[in-house]
């Protein structure tokens, strides 16, 4: 995972791009409705995504700043090594790419795209109660000495924050942003019971984490709280 900070401001977008962030805004909403952890609607109804149109990211660098004191870095379009990842973290910069999916990858994109910064994870950035687990995280990745302990680490949080499932009244519901973004993956998570573990730490480092195609097994955390006491003396 590499991302390579820049200067340069949010490129512009088309018509197209413009249609494409309207209709994925309105497919997923559709698709998650009914299905969404409780925690998480609050996070969406105070990131007051706009729908109508894509994001600026000044604005809502400003706006995660009013809520919560981090702001957005700006990152293009390619996964961040692990290490520059937790780095930005730790500064309380959530690193976003300023990529809007072509309209033929609406249900999957291989690639983070701004709906999957935004809808997927900045939703859940402006609570404070996520942000404390984000920087347990981060405190725990770079306090660790060997390799071995940082990769179970970023598997713990590849499983949880970027492909988790969590179990909420009994109900299984999407929790990690990568399922959260996708129309396709989250069909495919949700309509997969037979792929879905109680999440563990031995199970996510044994495996395998798949960035470019829909996972063959999800972990679901027994409510948010299982993630909090997980990492409470990080
Ligand atoms: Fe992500």
């Amino acid at each position: 995972m590499t991302y390579h900070l820049k200067d340069a401001p949010q490129r512009s977008y088309s018509e197209v791009d413009q249609d494409t962030w309207r209709r994925l805004c309105a497919r997923q909403l559709a698709l998650v409705e009914g299905h969404l952890p409780a925690l998480y609607q609050e996070g969406l109804a105070r990131l007051e995504l706009p729908l109508d149109h894509l994001p600026v990211q000044e604005v809502m660098s400003e706006r995660l700043h009013q809520l919560t004191g981090w702001r957005l870095s700006n990152a293009q379009d390619e996964y961040l090594g692990h290490l520059d990842w937790f780095i930005h973290l730790s500064q309380q910069h959530f690193p976003v790419t300023d990529y809007i999916r072509k309209p033929e990858h609406l249900e999957f994109t291989p690639l983070p795209d701004l709906f999957h910064e935004y809808f997927g994870h900045l939703a859940w950035m402006t609570l404070p109660r996520y942000n404390e687990v984000v920087n347990r995280f981060t405190r725990h990745f770079l306090a660790a000495e060997t390799k071995a302990e940082r990769d179970a680490i970023a598997d713990l949080w590849w499983f949880s924050i970027e492909f988790g499932l969590v179990r909420e009244d009994g109900e299984i519901k999407p929790f990690g942003a990568g399922i959260l973004s996708s129309p396709g993956e989250f069909q495919h998570a949700m309509q997969s019971p037979e792929l879905h573990r109680p999440f563990s730490q031995e199970g996510a480092s044994a495996a395998q984490a798949r960035p470019y195609a829909f996972h063959e097994q999800y972990f679901v955390l027994d409510g948010f709280e299982q993630l909090e006491a997980m990492t409470a003396n990080w």
